[in-house]
Order: structure tokens, then sequence, then C-alpha cells
């Protein structure tokens, strides 16, 4: 058993989360694995800290704060505190949730390039890339568009098509244009400063197959090792929301080069804080404390080959172990928008309780980088059978008796040591099994001993030795079955922490512990019973998934950015739009609505409140006094909100990039557009 005596040092990381969008369950099941990971740490008496945070720069989040009329700084902030809440309400305990947008970050990704340019592992060079002429700024390969240069395809991102699955750079694309503003990109030259990742091949070589990383993965990784490591660019022109290179004018750190130096800057504020943890024996070569970094499979390359290198390039330690995990399907198929199962951390929370997910999440979670689905009948029926069915059950059956008949009272023994002690040889695989992040295999374990908890229960049947007047046997029975529910309760306090809070104060215990497993409960008074958790009643995912596709159809997308041309029309159906200059003269955010602002238009002789769906990319006070382009004569439409009675022209894919359109000045409101 373990024990303080030979506890761990332990430091696990999430990876950050992009700060100009809501999270999603893809999210949320990376945060519950690393979290019921920590837990069961923790629960063993090891130290084990979380940290994670923001990952705050890049052109992205840039554009985004500047459409919304805030800073970069702002717009980081509000999304990590809504992240931070989020993740609260799942019960993902980070112990510090930062920032790569902070000054240790700063400090730590100037330390790790100073070295690494010291030691002659950064190069320069001028390379040609996508510019936008109006906007002057450098193109990212996702804000250029056009044809895919194999395939045709229209409305390809720079990087790849989607159509035909072709790599290529955005200079190859055919008709490009920039996603900012629209225009053709022009190319021009800059000085980048690259990684030499090369430098550290042989390294990184022995390094991924030492145990390191899953074994899919290092298959993965040797594909990679075959095509040779080619080096990387980690400089960014302004503008761009990062950090300075120093000694450079107007560069900046790409974001991946700071994202993962992340770690290290909340670990440091989290020491800051917590004077008692030694911040260098985490992150000094050769450490003993050990590192964990959980991940998705997308940014396997990113960590196990970038950071570990640079790690170890900068003389800090490399991580003990990365843990990737797969994506998540919902009903088999990627989330998907119109089909209601794009669902959002907020849109779950508004109908179904944490533990739910946390528990059908722990009982599909592997130690490989498997996709993992979560079928919406099937989340229902196994809650509803294993906690509420198995679990839950068998306290609610016990527990009532010896409030009865003994003022709350434990028997001083148990009806069948035996079946107790199975209960806690049992409990080095299931730990086992937690342990190695193979958690289905821990939670059908778990659950098989439930039923023969049940099972105790039905052959001994409690209610029927109280007829009998067998009043002793009845308290050693009950005692037996709550004490197989603590046992149960141990085993799943990691994926159900509130539920075991409760559970506590029923069994009027202090905070279980792993090491408690060895004791029972006995000759000790209990509380009433209180229902621990109720069934999920079908109606309530039917409800998240219609909230889901009402947040799709609050309003029409605009089109995305296409280059084919939409069926023609004729003179009379054109004349039929009436276009008119409109002011903007209020703009409010809509209670319960995701993507729409309530906008007052004034057309000069009348006003119309119309429900626009551009909260993704404004605030409603960057929007009072704008003048803007609207469809007068649209049939007024009901919707969930109200009454919109009009449309509004803006243009862009969707999301923070949507662009009102917004005539000259010198136009008034009431204007027909002709
Ligand atoms: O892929 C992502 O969502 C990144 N924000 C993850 C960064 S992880 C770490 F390197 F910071
Ligand atoms: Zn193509």
């Amino acid at each position: 058993m373990t024990s303080k005596t030979n506890s761990r040092s332990i430091l696990v990381t999430s990876a950050l989360y992009y700060a100009n969008g809501h999270l999603h369950l893809g999210h949320i099941v990376e945060s519950i694995q690393s979290d019921i990971w920590v837990r069961l740490q923790k629960l063993q008496g090891h130290d084990c800290i979380h940290v994670s945070g923001s990952d705050a720069h890049g052109t992205p989040i840039m554009l985004q704060a500047e459409k919304l009329g805030i800073s970069s700084e702002a717009l980081v902030t509000k999304i990590g505190k809504e992240h931070q809440a989020e993740f609260a309400a799942f019960l993902v305990n980070f112990d510090n949730f930062y920032s790569t947008h902070s000054k240790e970050n700063q400090f730590f990704t100037e330390l790790l390039y100073t070295r690494l340019r010291d030691k002659g592992d950064i190069a320069t060079r001028t390379i040609k890339q996508a510019y936008d002429p109006v906007k002057n700024m450098f193109l990212p390969d996702r804000y250029v568009k056009g044809e895919c240069p194999k395939c045709g395809s229209p409305d390809q991102y720079g990087d790849n098509c989607e159509s035909c699955g072709a790599t290529y750079s955005p200079t190859e694309l055919k008709n490009p244009i920039s996603v900012v503003s629209g225009v053709k990109p022009i190319e021009k030259e800059s000085e980048h400063y690259f990684f030499k990742l090369e430098n550290y091949a042989e390294y990184l070589k022995q390094w991924t197959r030492q145990g390191h990383l899953q074994e899919q993965i290092v298959n993965k990784l040797n594909e990679w090792f075959e095509a040779g490591l080619k080096q990387w660019d980690i400089s960014r022109d302004g503008p761009y929301f990062g950090f300075p290179i120093p000694q450079t004018t107007d560069k900046f750190f790409y974001v991946w080069m700071d994202a993962p130096i992340g770690y290290i800057a909340s670990f440091k504020n989290w020491c800051d804080k917590h004077p008692e943890i030694p911040f260098e024996k985490y992150w000094q070569k050769d450490s003993p404390c050990e590192l964990y970094h959980f991940i998705g499979k997308d940014i396997i390359y990113f960590h196990a080959l970038f950071w570990t290198a640079m790690l170890h390039g900068s003389d800090f330690r490399t991580p003990t172990a990365i843990y990737a995990h797969g994506f998540l399907t919902i009903n088999g198929q990627k989330m998907s928008k119109s089909r209601g199962t794009f669902i959002t951390a907020k849109n779950y929370l508004d109908h179904l309780q944490p533990e739910y997910l946390r528990y059908y999440f722990a009982a599909k979670l592997t130690d490989t980088i498997d996709d993992l689905d979560l079928n919406l009948d099937d989340f229902v029926s196994r809650v509803n059978a294993d906690l509420i069915g198995k679990y839950v059950n068998i306290a609610s059956r016990c527990a009532s008796f010896i409030t009865k008949h003994f003022a709350g009272e434990l028997s001083a023994t148990l009806a069948d040591d035996v079946l107790y002690e199975k209960f806690v040889s049992e409990s080095e695989q299931i730990l086992q099994h937690f342990n190695a992040r193979r958690y289905h295999r821990a939670i059908r374990d778990i659950m098989a001993l439930a039923d023969l908890a049940n099972q105790f229960i039905d052959e001994n049947k409690p209610w029927e030795l109280v007829k009998k007047q067998d009043l002793a046997k009845v308290q050693t029975v009950c005692t037996q079955g709550l004490n197989l529910f603590r046992l149960l309760t141990i085993f799943l306090k990691p994926v159900l922490p509130e539920v075991a809070k409760n559970v506590e104060t029923f069994l009027n215990i202090p905070p279980l512990s792993w090491e408690d497993i060895q004791n029972p409960l006995l000759s000790h008074t209990i509380q009433t019973y209180q229902p621990l958790m109720q069934r999920i009643d079908p109606k309530q995912v039917q409800a998240m998934i219609e909230q889901g596709k009402e947040m799709m159809s609050e309003t029409p997308q605009p089109p995305k950015p296409s280059n084919d041309i939409a069926p023609t029309i004729n003179y009379d159906d054109f004349a039929k739009v009436d276009l008119r200059i409109a002011k903007i003269i209020n703009a409010e955010h809509v209670e319960g609505a995701e993507k729409l602002l309530k906008l007052t238009l004034s057309l000069g002789t009348e006003n119309r409140q119309v429900f626009s769906g551009i909260k993704s990319a404004y605030t409603p006070e960057s929007l009072i006094g704008k003048y803007t382009v609207m469809v007068a004569n649209l049939a007024p439409r009901q919707m969930r909100f109200g009454l919109s009675e009009g449309m509004i022209l803006a243009a862009g894919p969707g999301g923070s990039e949507l662009w009102l359109l917004e005539p000259h000045d010198g136009a008034k409101e009431g204007m027909r557009v002709k």
C-alpha cells in the first residue's frame, strides 16, 4: 500500500487552451482524463500538481480582439475566466490556471531561446510569404483561401485541401484571397528565425524509444524520422500578438514556441504562491520529480519533438511521459453543428450533471490514441444502469435499515469478511488500470464488484430478515453493504468527486483516501441517507441537442467565402430586395443566446429590431453609432428571443471572421443602396 513515506513529486499538465473560443466536449475529454489521473495520485498520497492555462498568442486571437474592439490582453483575460468557470463546473481541479501572456512566460521563453541561440541551434534566412497589402500583415496559411492547385476545389485553405487532401503552400493556391480583407495577397520577403531541429535528430531517436511515449506514437515518429526532421520556423513578423524576439525589431515568437513554455510559467506562478514547492527541483536536468503532459494526438509532433528537443537543448529536464488521447466523436461521427452535436461545455452544463459525463468518459477512455465515441443513447443507459442502478442503489438499499432500526449505528463486525477482502484484493488491479490510464478497464472491474455487492444484498434480503426479527443479521448485512459501497466510492472518487464528498457526509467520515480501503467502517454512526444521484431523463439529452441546433439556427450563417457564384437571378428578383443604410442606435446581449446580438436600427423614419448572429465578432459597445446596410423589406421572423425585422449585411466565413458592411462617410440612415 502506498503511504506518504514513498510519495512521489509529480507535475501534470493539460494542453493550454486557445483563448478565443468556447470549450466543447472535445476539450473536456482531455481535462477529465488528466483530472481523474491527478485526483488518483492525490488520493494515494502523492504530491501531484496539475497546471494548465490559456494559450494566449497568435494571429487568430489578435484579429478577433480587433474585431471586438478590445485589446488582445482583454480578450485573453475574458476567455480565460470563462474557461476556468467551465472547468470548475466539470469538477476539473487545476492547481494553477495561468496564461502564456505572462511575465513568467516571457522570461522563460527568452531564457530557452537565448540558450539555444548561444549553442548555435537557431538559424536565420529570408523566406517569401503571402502578405495582405491592405491589412499590411503577413498571412498565416489558414488566412489565405483559394482553389486547390491539385484538384481545383474552390474555397480551400492555404495549407491543405479538404477535398483531395493535398498539402501545399499558400503561394501555390489558384485565385487566392486574403481571408482578412478579401484582397489578393502579394508575396513578400522577410527574415525568419528557425530552430534547427535536425541538431537533435539522434537525441530524439533515442529518447522517443525509451518508454516516454505510447507505442502507436513511436511508430508514427519513426515515419517522421525517416522523412527527415526539418528546421522549425519560430518567428513571425508584426503585427502579431506575442513576445518580441530579443535583439530583433518587429519579430515575434511564433505562438507554438511559447505555448509549451507556458507549462513552466504556470508552474512557476504556482510556486511563487507556494514557496514550499522547489521550482528548480522540478525542472532541473535529471530532476527526481516526474513530469507528465496530457495532450491530444494532433499535437504530438510539437510535444515529442520540438518541445523535448528545446528542453534538452536548453538544459531543462525532459518529460517523464507524454500521454496522448484520441478525438471525441458523437454518435459515431465528428461533432456537427447542424446535427446539434457540436456540444459546448456550457450547452452540456445547461442540461446535465458533470459527473454523468466524467463517468461515461472514464468508462470509455483507454491508454491508446484511438478516438472515443460519446453515443448519446448509450450514455443515458450506461449512466442510469451503472451509477444509479448499481452503485448508488447499494447505499439506498441498506441505509434505511441502519437508520430505522439501529439509530444509524453500524455493527461491530461484517457479515462476510471474505467478500470484503475480495474487494480489497481487487483494488490493486483497479489502481493499476487507473494509473496506466486504462480507465475503461478500471470502471469495468468496479462495476463487476458493484454487481457482487448487489448480489450479496439480494441473497441476504434484509427486508425479510426484518420481518423475521433477525435484527442482528440485518445490522451486519447492511453494514456489509454500506462498507462495500464505501470501497466502491473510494475507487470512483477520482471520477465522481462530488458524489464522493456527499458519501463522506452521509457516512459521517473525513475525506476518504486510497489507504482507507484496508479498514472497514464499524461501530460507527452514519447520517440519514439522501439521494446521491438522479437518473438521466433522455429528454434532458434531447433538450441539449435542440439547444445546440437552435444556437446554429439563431440566424442564417453568411455564405462561406467561395469563388463559386450563386445561381443567376433575374433583374426582377434583384429589384425586390430593398437595401437601406441603417444606423445602429443600440446593441445589446441577448440572455441565453450564444451568437445573437439584439440591434436597434434607425432607418430615419422608423426603428427596427433585428437579431443578428455577429456576437462572436463584435461587442455591443463597438457597434453603437456605426452605419451599415440592411435588407429593409425582409418579412419579419419570430425568433425564440423576439421578432426580427430585417437583416444586416456582413461578410466572412463566420465566427470571429465576420465583417459588418460599412458604407463610406456621408451615408445617412434610410438611404437606398443602389
Ligand atoms: O492545440 C491547441 O489547442 C494548443 N492551444 C495546445 C497548446 S499545448 C501547449 F503546448 F501549450
Ligand atoms: Zn484538392
